[in-house]
């Protein structure tokens, strides 16, 4: 079987509708397919500054959130990455194969640091993607499912794998990013030129909130000139945006909705949108509440994942250490 590994950050109180339709949507399918490996980057989610106790608490939101949406632990190795600590190992490694230029050159690092004085800017944060390299990389990952905003993360990766395999022998499989088509970036609601993201809440549709209040933040969504309910990107952004959504929690093809919905107002669009969200999310939370109130059953699950996630690391990581020439200890 191929193999499947990605990532998400606990950053948040709640996964949101990008982070589910671009990324998540995925990794339950792909766990079907593929010997799949599944982590909450805890390690990655403290290069900003952060509060403890709230990292600890978001880390089991986060796994919660992952079975509830149908993760299977005896089909996927879920974990925590701090608790393999072969991927710190590798990502040592990896930053020595890394040129100061080309990490510089990563475009999240650029928005995430321009917003700060460089004395604030935490070097974890400028080598946040070789870590994630190193993610991917020990499990021989071949495929990694990822949202739009990944690709130049990944792209780095692949040039890391290569350079590792001309330089020491072929030791990396070199990993393809699997990006969705339709819903590789879906846009904030409020303002449909940019990503769904956890820093702009009233455009971002978050899975454990209110489902009451999804329900408003979709009827006060930002929609376009006209009437006409269009899949036009360039002119209509925002209708856009929300028959891609439903389109990807239907089912139904965008032409499909296209038809349905001539004559129609954005108001009714945005009503039915609202309806299926409250339906998707409502038997969500009640699942993610359960995983919660076992918080023993979340942990052995976690614990179990990354016993077997440092099986495999540890392989990896110890052809990685006899390739670069470390003597082994005796
Ligand atoms: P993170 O935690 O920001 O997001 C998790 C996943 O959600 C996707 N995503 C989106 N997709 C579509 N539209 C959006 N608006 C949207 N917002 C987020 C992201 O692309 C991502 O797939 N660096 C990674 C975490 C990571 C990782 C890894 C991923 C660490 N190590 C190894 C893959 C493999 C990140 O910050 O994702």
């Amino acid at each position: 079987r191929p193999r499947v590994l990605s990532g998400i950050q606990p950053t948040a109180d709640s996964f949101h509708l990008g982070n589910y339709l671009g990324a998540l949507r995925e990794w339950v399918v792909m766990q079907e397919t593929h010997d799949a490996f599944y982590c909450v980057v805890d390690l990655h989610a403290i290069t900003m500054g952060h509060d403890p106790e709230l990292l600890r608490r978001r880390t089991r939101l986060s796994a919660a959130q992952l079975l509830a949406l149908g993760i299977d632990p005896e089909r996927a190795t879920l974990f925590v990455q701090s608790h393999v600590p072969e991927h710190t190992q590798l990502s040592w490694v990896m930053e020595c194969l890394t040129g100061f230029g080309e990490a510089g050159r990563m475009t999240q690092f650029k928005d995430k640091s321009a917003r700060q004085e460089a004395d604030h800017v935490s070097v974890g944060l400028f080598t946040y993607p070789v870590l994630q390299a190193a993610d991917i990389l020990i499990y021989q990952a071949d495929a990694v499912p990822v949202g739009e905003d990944q690709r130049q993360h990944l792209e780095l990766t692949r040039n890391l794998a290569q350079r590792f395999n001309s330089r020491f022998g072929e030791t990396f499989t070199v990993p393809a990013a699997h990006i969705p088509k339709e819903t590789a970036k879906i846009f904030d609601l409020q303002d449909p030129t940019v990503k769904m993201s956890k820093s702009v809440p009233a455009g971002v549709v978050e899975l454990l909130e209110d489902p009451k209040r999804s329900v408003k933040k979709i009827r006060s969504a930002v929609t376009d000139a006209g009437r006409e309910i269009q899949y036009d990107p360039e002119n209509k952004p925002g209708v856009s945006n929300l028959l891609v959504i439903y389109s990807a929690l239907t089912g139904r093809s965008i032409a499909d909705l296209e038809a349905a919905y001539e004559g129609k107002g954005y108001g009714d669009l945005k009503k039915e949108l609202g309806q299926t969200v409250l339906e998707f999310v409502t038997p969500f939370q009640e699942k993610v509440r359960g995983y919660l109130d076992d918080p023993a059953e979340l942990d052995k699950v976690l614990r179990r994942g990354a016993e077997h996630a440092r099986e495999v690391a540890a392989g990896t990581l110890k052809t990685v250490y006899d390739r670069i020439g470390f003597l082994p200890p005796a």
